[in-house]
C-alpha cells in the first residue's frame, strides 16, 4: 500500500513538474477537485479524445458525432431522473467530522476481502508450483471460500439496500462489518443521507425572470433529446450510434485522488440505439469493443477487468464497468450500460413529442433501446499517465525516470537537439523542425548537455530525440534516439518523417483494435 501511495504521489508531482496537470487557481490555494491542464496535458488530453473519436465515429459507418450544449432545458433533468435519483448516500464520522460515500466505504471493505483471497491464492500457487489448480483451491480452501463469499455478500446486500433506498440498512451494514473512519479510526457514524450531485445555476438578467438551470451531470442527455433530429437528418437506420465528448459537472463530496474524481470533468459517451429485445446482444458487443480499444494502447491486459454492477442506476437493466489498475487499486474507468428505453420514453412523456423510429423491416414504430458506453476523459488520462510513469534501473546501475506514453498519445513526438549552440547546428535543427512541424508536434531544446536533455525528454514522454552534430554538416544525417529502448541510430534527415510516422501514426494504432470484436 505504501508503495502504491508513493507511486501516486510521484504521479501528481510529475504531472505538475512536466506541464501536464496543475491545481486550478493554485495562487489562491486551489479549488478542491478542480484541475487545469498545462501545455503537455492539453496535448495528451486532445490526443486521447481524438483516439476515442476516430475509433468510435470514423471507424463505424453507423455512428455519428454531435456537440450539444452544456445548458439544457431544466425539464430534461426531471425526465432523466437526475432530479429525483442522482444522489450519493453520505455518512459522516462524528469524531473526525469527515464525510464519506457509504457505498464507497462498503466497496473498499469488499475490495480488501478480495485482496486477502488473492494473497492466499498467490501464496498457494508459489507453494504448489505447477501442480496448483487455482479453481479448485478457490472452492475448497476454507479461508479463501469465506473471503470470496463475504465479498460477494457485502456487495449484493449493499446493492439491495440502495436499490430499496433503505439507508438505515446501509448504516447497519457498515456497523455490522466494523468499518472505521480512515482518519479517526472511530466507528461513531451519523445516519446515511442522500445528497443530490447536480450543480444549480440561473439563466436570465433579472432576479424575477431568471430560470433555474443545472450544469449537465452527463453528456448523454444532449444525445437523447437530439435523437430524432440526428436520425432524420442523417437518415440513420437502427442499429446506429451518436457520440459526443464534452464537459460534465458533479458536486462530488468525496473529491480526492487527483483527477480521478473531479467536480468539472469531461466525458466521452456514445449512445447506441437498437431494436427492443436486442439490447443484451449489443451490450455484450460493446463490452468487447471497448475493452479492445483499451488494449490497443498496450498498457497491459492484466491492468483491466470487468466489474458487473450489483446496484443498477435508475435507467439500466444491465451495467458493467471496465476497471483499471490505478495507483490506488482497481477502480472504474468506463461504464457500459444497457439503458433500456428509459430515457427516450421519459423524454416523450415530459415533452409530449414522439421520439420513435419507424423500422421498415418490421414495418412498425417503436422507442429504441439504448446501449451506452461512457468513459471519463480525465480518468483515462490518469490511467495512461500513471501506468506510463516508470523508474528504471539501467545496466550501468544508474536510474532514469521515463514516461512511456503510447507514442500515438504523446504530446510531443520529437525533440530536436543541436549538440552545441554554434557552428550552424541550431540552424539545421530549426530547419528540421520547419519540415516536420506540419505533420508532428516537435520542439527545440538546446539547454544543458545532450545526456541531460535526453533524460528530460524521457521524463516528459517524448518518443524521439533527434540530435544534430558536426557530422550532420557533412552527411545530412542525424542521431535518432528511441525513448523506450534508448537505442540510437544514424539516419538521413530526409528519412525522419517516415521513421517517426511509423511509430506515432494514429492509423497504425487504430488498426490494433480488434475489428472482429
Ligand atoms: N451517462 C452515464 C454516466 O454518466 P457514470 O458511470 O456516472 O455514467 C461515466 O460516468 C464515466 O464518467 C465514469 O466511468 C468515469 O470515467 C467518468 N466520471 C464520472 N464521474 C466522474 C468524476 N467526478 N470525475 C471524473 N470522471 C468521472
Amino acid at each position: 500500500m505504501a508503495k502504491q501511495d508513493d507511486h501516486f504521489k510521484k504521479v501528481t508531482a510529475h504531472a505538475k513538474e512536466y506541464g501536464y496537470v496543475v491545481q486550478s487557481s493554485e495562487i489562491y490555494d486551489g479549488l478542491a477537485a478542480v484541475y487545469d491542464y498545462a501545455q503537455n496535458g492539453v496535448e495528451l488530453k486532445k490526443n486521447i479524445r481524438e483516439y476515442w473519436w476516430k475509433a468510435m465515429v470514423q471507424l463505424h459507418e453507423n455512428i455519428v458525432g454531435i456537440d450539444s450544449a452544456i445548458f439544457m432545458h431544466p425539464t430534461t433533468w426531471k425526465a432523466s431522473g437526475h432530479i429525483d435519483a442522482f444522489n450519493d448516500p453520505l455518512i459522516d464520522n462524528k469524531d473526525s467530522k469527515k464525510r464519506y460515500r457509504a457505498d464507497v466505504l462498503l466497496e473498499d471493505y469488499a475490495e480488501k476481502l478480495l485482496q486477502k483471497a488473492e494473497k492466499e491464492i498467490k501464496k498457494a500457487a508459489k507453494r504448489f508450483g505447477d501442480a496448483f489448480d487455482e479453481e479448485q483451491y478457490k472452492t475448497t480452501n476454507p479461508r479463501v471460500v469465506n473471503y470470496l463469499a463475504e465479498h460477494q455478500q457485502v456487495l449484493s446486500d449493499m446493492g439491495r439496500y440502495l436499490e430499496a433506498n433503505d439507508l438505515a440498512a446501509v448504516k447497519a451494514l457498515i456497523e455490522e462489518k466494523g468499518i472505521a473512519c480512515p482518519v479517526s479510526g472511530s466507528k461513531n457514524w451519523t445516519d446515511v443521507k442522500q445528497f443530490n450531485l447536480m450543480f444549480g445555476t440561473k439563466i436570465g438578467a433579472s432576479a424575477d425572470s431568471a430560470m433555474d438551470l443545472f450544469l449537465r451531470p452527463e453528456t448523454a442527455q444532449g444525445i437523447f433529446v437530439n435523437f430524432l433530429n440526428i436520425q432524420k437528418s442523417g437518415r440513420m437506420k437502427i442499429p446506429f450510434g451518436i457520440a459526443q465528448t464534452g464537459k460534465a459537472f458533479r458536486n462530488e463530496i468525496v473529491a480526492r485522488q487527483f483527477i480521478f474524481r473531479m467536480r468539472e470533468f469531461e466525458q466521452m459517451e456514445m449512445q447506441f440505439f437498437v431494436r427492443p429485445g436486442e439490447q443484451m446482444k449489443w451490450y455484450e458487443t460493446w463490452k468487447k469493443r471497448r475493452l479492445s480499444w483499451h488494449l490497443s494502447l498496450g498498457l497491459g491486459e492484466e491492468n483491466y477487468r470487468f466489474h458487473q454492477h450489483e446496484k443498477l442506476a435508475h435507467y439500466a437493466d444491465a451495467a458493467a464497468d471496465i476497471e483499471f489498475n490505478f495507483p490506488f487499486g482497481f477502480k472504474e474507468l468506463e461504464g457500459i450500460h444497457s439503458r433500456t428505453d428509459f430515457d427516450l420514453s421519459s423524454h416523450e412523456k415530459f415533452s409530449g413529442k414522439k421520439l420513435q423510429y419507424f423500422d421498415p423491416e418490421l414495418n412498425k414504430s417503436y422507442v429504441p433501446y439504448v446501449v451506452e458506453t461512457s468513459i471519463g476523459l480525465d480518468r483515462m488520462f490518469l490511467a495512461v499517465f500513471a501506468k506510463s510513469l516508470q523508474e528504471e534501473t539501467l545496466p550501468n546501475g544508474s536510474t532514469r525516470t521515463v514516461l512511456r506514453l503510447p507514442a500515438v498519445l504523446a504530446p510531443v513526438k520529437a525533440a530536436v537537439l543541436p549538440l552545441v549552440k554554434k557552428d550552424g547546428l541550431p540552424e539545421i535543427a530549426h530547419q528540421i523542425i520547419a519540415d516536420l512541424k506540419f505533420d508532428f508536434n516537435v520542439i527545440y531544446d538546446e539547454k544543458d548537455a545532450v545526456g541531460r536533455r535526453y533524460r528530460r525528454q524521457d521524463a516528459a514522454g517524448t518518443p524521439f530525440c533527434i540530435t544534430v552534430d558536426h557530422d550532420t554538416l557533412e552527411d545530412q544525417s542525424v542521431t535518432l534516439r528511441d525513448r523506450d529502448t534508448m537505442e540510437q541510430k544514424r539516419v538521413k534527415i530526409t528519412a525522419l518523417k517516415q521513421l517517426i510516422n511509423d511509430t506515432v501514426s494514429i492509423s497504425s494504432w487504430l488498426k490494433k483494435i480488434d475489428s472482429e470484436a
